[in-house]
């Protein structure tokens, strides 16, 4: 069952927040092609998407796993916060990058927190950032509440992933769900994206797929209007 304490499967968020699945998330990126494929490819999108924004005073990375975008993503703003469910991640993290102090005062604050209930007020961070969540939450409601959170919180702009209904990888997956009984992916449609932007006053700037084929994540940059 998943909820909003339990969004995704049991044996999945165990996994995330023990040390063993924390540090084989981490390894997984310094050994596996895919893996590092993919983070080449997010931070080029990433750049392109800061290159419009420019710099900010702050950026909200959540969930921030342990880390791996921590270094791009602070020479982007002033000050950043990293925030995931699981303390084992926010730990891995902090102990890897530390608070950085510039002149007595931390650059980097770390939080134990969920996306879909983000303690922090309206408009309080200038970017919320939030990579590879909303493929793990089990339900509609879910992945649409995630979003909300997201638009609520950021003043200017929301970077987030998501896995495309439309993407060849899924319309390959509905094929296997009809004619072998797969499990359907977590997926959201781009229209209901920019719907759900537009209802919280964003526009989607850029949404441009990780990869055309073998992935269905696309990567979006959305504006306050
Ligand atoms: C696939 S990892 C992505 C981590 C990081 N964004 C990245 O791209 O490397 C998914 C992360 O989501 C975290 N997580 C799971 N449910 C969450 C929730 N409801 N709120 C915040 N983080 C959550 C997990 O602990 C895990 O670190």
């Amino acid at each position: 069952m998943t909820n909003l304490h339990a969004p995704m499967q049991q044996s999945k968020l165990h996994n995330y927040n023990s040390t063993r699945g924390a540090e084989a998330y981490k390894a997984d990126y310094r050994n596996k092609l895919h893996r590092k494929w993919s983070d080449k490819r997010e931070r080029a999108l990433l750049n392109q998407y800061f290159t419009r924004i420019g710099h900010v005073d702050s950026i909200l990375d959540l969930p921030c796993g342990h880390g791996r975008l921590s270094d791009f993503l602070r020479t982007r703003c002033t000050q950043l916060i990293e925030g995931d469910w699981s303390f084992t991640m926010v730990s891995l993290n902090q102990k890897d990058h530390g608070p950085e102090p510039k002149a007595g005062v931390p650059q980097r604050h770390y939080v134990r927190a969920t996306a879909l209930e983000i303690p922090l007020p309206d408009r309080s961070v200038d970017v919320v950032v939030s990579f590879r969540l909303s493929h793990h939450l089990e339900s509609q409601e879910l992945r649409e509440r995630h979003l909300r959170e997201l638009f609520r919180v950021a003043r200017k702009h929301v970077i987030v992933t998501w896995f495309s209904a439309t993407s060849l990888k899924n319309l390959l997956r509905e094929v296997r769900v009809k004619l072998a009984g797969k499990k359907p992916k977590n997926v959201l449609r781009n229209d209901r994206v920019r719907a759900l932007a537009k209802e919280a006053g964003y526009t989607q700037q850029l949404a441009k797929p990780l990869f055309l084929i073998g992935s269905g994540h696309v990567l979006g940059l959305f504006s306050r209007s």
